[in-house]
């Protein structure tokens, strides 16, 4: 049994895991705190109903923005002085059950600080980056550190991947651009509500009905932003689950470093464009499952409004 204050502690670390980044702000995520005093137990599940039929009908987005939850959520209790020990869809019966994370007590982790700071800073801002070029040696280094993460992120470096990339983004949009199912979709989780969606103000000008179109890459990747590729070996939700964690890692780190993260699902979620990203970027070893801008904003930039969230209560099951 959980004491009250043991509870409201796991569901402090929740409530930090939460601010996890999530396509289009759903959020699909549930959670069960359990276990003993000694020995809590967090569990994340999938929250299906808040999959996108028309953007991401395989739900591997949703899986990639649970696994980012994930890693939010084991960076948070670490800094709080617990030890998480993670085993990963642990029941074949219950496909929902992405995650068990066990704790036990422990060190405060060394970055305790840095690492709180950054979750509570990061955000999706799309504004355009500023003209200074991303140093390869950082890129290299953010995609080190995602791919510490059960993924491998694969620095874009060379020109001829990087326009092919750009290519391929252009290539899906024109796609999606004909798709009414699509772009009602999007549409409605702009200003969707109180709790999830994203806010009107944060709707790039000219973005057009799709709020993810981000000014900067109307006109393709700029040559001075660092871009990844989070990629997998293998296409099964584990490897969705873990592309999100190996997100969350390169986010928060970027974060902390003060540079601007910007994931551009498009080109892998249509078929033909992934397919092709695949096979002529990433030479058919991996499965691409995220491209992520890198950049720095003005740093007199004003603050942008937060996305915001699901009440603590609303998703951790009783
Ligand atoms: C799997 C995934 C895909 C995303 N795809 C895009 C995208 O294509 N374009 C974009 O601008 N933001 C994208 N985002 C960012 C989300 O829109 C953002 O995380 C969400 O609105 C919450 O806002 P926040 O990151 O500021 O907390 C994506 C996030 C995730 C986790």
């Amino acid at each position: 049994m959980l004491s009250h204050a043991t509870r409201t502690e796991l569901a402090a670390l929740v409530g930090l895991a939460c601010r996890a980044p999530s396509v289009h702000n759903t959020q699909p995520w549930l959670w069960r705190v359990d276990g003993s005093d000694e020995h809590p137990v967090v569990e994340v599940y999938a929250d299906t109903s808040r999959r996108l039929p028309a953007t991401d009908p395989a739900g591997r987005n949703l899986l990639v923005s649970c696994g980012a939850a994930l890693h939010h959520l084991r960076v948070g209790a670490a800094a709080h002085g617990w030890v998480p020990t993670v085993d990963r869809l642990p029941d074949v019966r219950r496909g929902d059950l992405l995650a068990r994370v066990s704790l036990q007590r422990g060190e405060v982790s060394t970055t305790a600080a840095r690492d709180l700071a950054a979750i509570a800073a990061r955000v999706t801002d799309r504004r355009r980056f500023t003209s200074w070029p991303v140093p390869d040696s950082r890129v290299e280094h953010l995609a080190a550190t995602g791919s510490r993460e059960g993924a491998t992120v694969v620095p874009l470096l060379d020109l001829a991947r990087r326009h092919r990339t750009d290519l391929l983004f252009l290539r899906a949009r024109a796609q999606q651009t004909g798709d009414r199912r699509l772009h009602e979709e999007q549409r409605s989780w702009v200003d969707h509500g109180a709790r999830d969606g994203v806010p009107a103000a944060l709707v790039p000008a000219g973005g057009g009905s799709r709020f993810e179109d981000a000014p900067p890459v109307e006109d393709g990747v700029e040559h001075t932003d660092g871009v990844l590729v989070v990629g997998t070996a293998h296409d099964a939700p584990l490897d969705h689950l873990r592309a999100g964690e190996a997100l969350s890692a390169v986010w928060l780190h970027a974060t902390t470093d003060r540079l601007s993260v910007v994931p551009l699902s498009q080109v892998v979620e249509v078929p033909e464009t992934r397919a092709a990203l695949r096979h002529e970027v990433l030479d058919g070893a991996l499965h691409p499952q995220l491209v992520v801008r890198i950049g720095w904003q003005e740093i007199a930039r004003s603050t942008l409004p937060r996305t915001p969230r699901r009440d603590v209560d609303d998703v951790l099951l009783g």
